[in-house]
């Protein structure tokens, strides 16, 4: 059965055709990014107007690409949140205009749930119960998962998200958007500990905080600056940063690894911008290891936000009886799991 995905929530068009949950036949991304880099960070306005503007031939290609006419599709899957309410409104409406001319039926998907689907391209899957780590630039969502369908949220960040916190602290070193690759780039593993820089964590499950290691990193080159009466160099920025790094990718896979030993499950999967992270790939890999766990990493074309993952979950939301109404809406924030 082919499944079309659409997914529109932020700066990227996408329209994919997957073959019964497990084959991508095409995925088709047109980003934004260019376009909102010399504002600093994606400009929702600018984004839902190009998405407007592209998505019909955005479908096209990922028609062809797949070598399917549009008759052939099975049912339509459309991520209608979280996200940019603007964006999403176009992927939605898009979808609904579709499943109407086409008659074919409509599955609404939940981003975050749909970045915890590239492993099931593989041929080895994870297995549920897992434990489901969504780190992106606006979120940093922990789940416990027992089905496609049966997704308890167990841990997130009380206030910026991981990638939220790359994006800023680049921002103030002057590095561009998005942040996450540049320091990615640029981390020395030397350097890892040439600073002390903490990220919040609770008592209480398994939550966390990044404001307070942005403002500590942020406070520290401009104290820094001010006594040299200089910019910081290269290889201060390089030191500052490994280590800002470090903590950040050491706080996020400490955590998993905890709420897996605490709900006793064995697999462990990520998913989101984030995990493109070489080190955090490296330090999530090694602990899992060293506590018997199982990790499974997005691959790394299928970190961000794209529709092929969406195609993904929702041929199984079908398959179990899932049904969208034209009538469903968008949803800004998360919807209840
Ligand atoms: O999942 P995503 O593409 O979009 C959202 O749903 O948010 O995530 C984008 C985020 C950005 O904050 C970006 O800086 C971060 O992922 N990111 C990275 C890396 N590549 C992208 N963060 C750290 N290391 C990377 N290599
Ligand atoms: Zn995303």
């Amino acid at each position: 059965m082919y499944i079309l995905g659409i997914e529109s929530s932020c700066d990227e068009t996408s329209v994919a055709v997957v073959q019964d949950g497990a084959k991508i036949l095409s995925n088709c991304i047109l980003s934004s990014v260019r376009v909102h880099k010399r504002f600093g960070g994606v400009v929702p306005e600018i984004a839902s107007r190009r998405q407007y503007d592209y998505i019909d031939r955005v479908y096209q290609r990922a028609l062809a690409e797949a070598g399917i006419r549009q008759e052939q599709i099975g049912a339509i899957a459309v991520v209608n949140g979280p996200g940019l309410i603007g964006s999403l409104l176009v992927g939605v409406s898009f979808a609904k205009a579709l499943a109407t001319a086409l008659r074919k039926p409509l599955v609404c998907v939940n981003h975050l749930y749909a970045h915890l689907y590239p492993p099931f391209f593989k041929k080895t899957r994870p297995r549920f119960p897992f434990l489901g780590f969504v780190i992106s630039g606006g979120h940093t969502h922990l789940y416990l998962v027992k089905d496609f369908d049966t997704i308890t949220l167990v841990g997130k960040t009380r206030d910026d998200a991981a990638g939220e916190v790359f994006d800023k602290v680049a921002r103030s070193f002057d590095l561009g958007y998005p942040g996450g690759p540049v320091i990615d780039a640029l981390y020395d593993p030397a350097q890892k500990a040439a600073f002390t820089f903490k990220c919040g964590q609770f008592l209480d499950g398994f939550n966390t905080s990044f404001s307070g290691i942005k403002t500590a990193v942020i406070f520290k080159k401009d104290t820094i600056e001010r006594q040299q009466g200089n910019p910081l160099t290269a290889s201060q920025k390089a030191a500052m940063l490994s280590s800002f790094q470090e903590s950040i990718v050491q706080t996020i896979a400490r955590t998993a690894i905890a709420a897996a030993v605490r709900y006793k499950v064995r697999d462990i999967v990520c998913g989101g911008g984030v995990v493109a992270n070489k080190r955090f790939r490296e330090v999530i890999t090694a602990a899992a290891i060293a506590q018997h766990k199982r990790v499974f990493l997005s691959e790394l074309s299928l970190c961000s936000d794209s529709a092929a993952p969406v195609a993904g979950l929702g041929y199984h939301l079908f398959r179990k009886g899932h049904r969208s109404s034209i009538h469903d809406g968008v949803f800004s924030t998360q919807p209840a799991a």
